[in-house]
């Protein structure tokens, strides 16, 4: 429930300032896609790309996630909503820090992540949609997850029995087969540098 009575406070030091000590400019870098579409290797290697510049970051996944801050939730789609919404409070309060927020989330519905966006100014929200194909991901099925899905094991999985909304337009579209994972991550960096992040 909101509480009417609160009132926003506003501190000396700020997102400016914090920025300026560490010399960059903070964003937020929202990978979206199927499970298993490679969002988390494709951040990971976005972010060791970024500290090879010396540039400060922070990585949040799902997975990893789920066991803390959203261990609470589960794949309904008003936990899924919850779950975004939640990481997109986290990133905002990272990118006041003035960080490179990397966030690796199959963040499924458009509303979702519109709503996330909304909680941006112009060019700290960078959406960026691992596009790789249904039957490309279920035949990697690193985790045996689709595999569990399609025997009726596990609902509600993305793909399957929950949908993917594709972003229409994201900054960055990258087509995540046939190519390396150095290959998809230097589309992120050309961007960044061809945008003026760094
Ligand atoms: S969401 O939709 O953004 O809230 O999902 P997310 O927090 O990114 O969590 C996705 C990871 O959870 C595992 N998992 C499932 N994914 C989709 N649907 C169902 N039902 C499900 N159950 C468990 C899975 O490992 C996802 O990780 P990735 O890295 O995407 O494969």
């Amino acid at each position: 429930m909101r509480c009417n009575q609160v009132v926003w406070q506003s501190f000396p030091v700020n997102k400016k300032t914090r920025s300026q000590l560490l010399g960059q400019r903070p964003c937020v870098l929202w990978f979206t896609g199927l499970s298993g579409s490679g969002k988390s290797t494709i951040a990971g290697a976005v972010e060791s790309m970024l500290a090879e510049r010396l540039l400060h970051t922070y990585l949040m996944d799902g997975d990893n996630v789920r066991h803390g801050l959203c261990g609470d939730l589960g794949f309904s789609d008003a936990d899924r909503a919850e779950n975004i919404r939640r990481v997109g409070e986290i990133a905002s309060l990272m990118i006041d820090a003035g960080l490179i927020v990397l966030t690796a989330f199959i963040s499924p519905f458009c509303s979702n992540r519109n709503m996330v966006r909304a909680r941006f100014e112009e060019g700290d929200f960078i959406e960026i949609h691992i596009d790789t194909p249904l039957s490309i991901c279920e035949s990697r099925d690193s985790k045996g997850l689709y595999k569990k899905a399609r025997a009726g094991e596990i609902s509600n999985f993305t793909g399957i029995d929950s949908p993917y909304e594709a972003p229409e337009t994201p900054e960055i579209h990258i087509q995540n087969y046939n190519i390396s994972v150095q290959m998809a991550a230097e589309q992120v960096i050309d961007y960044l540098s061809q945008n003026g992040y760094f």
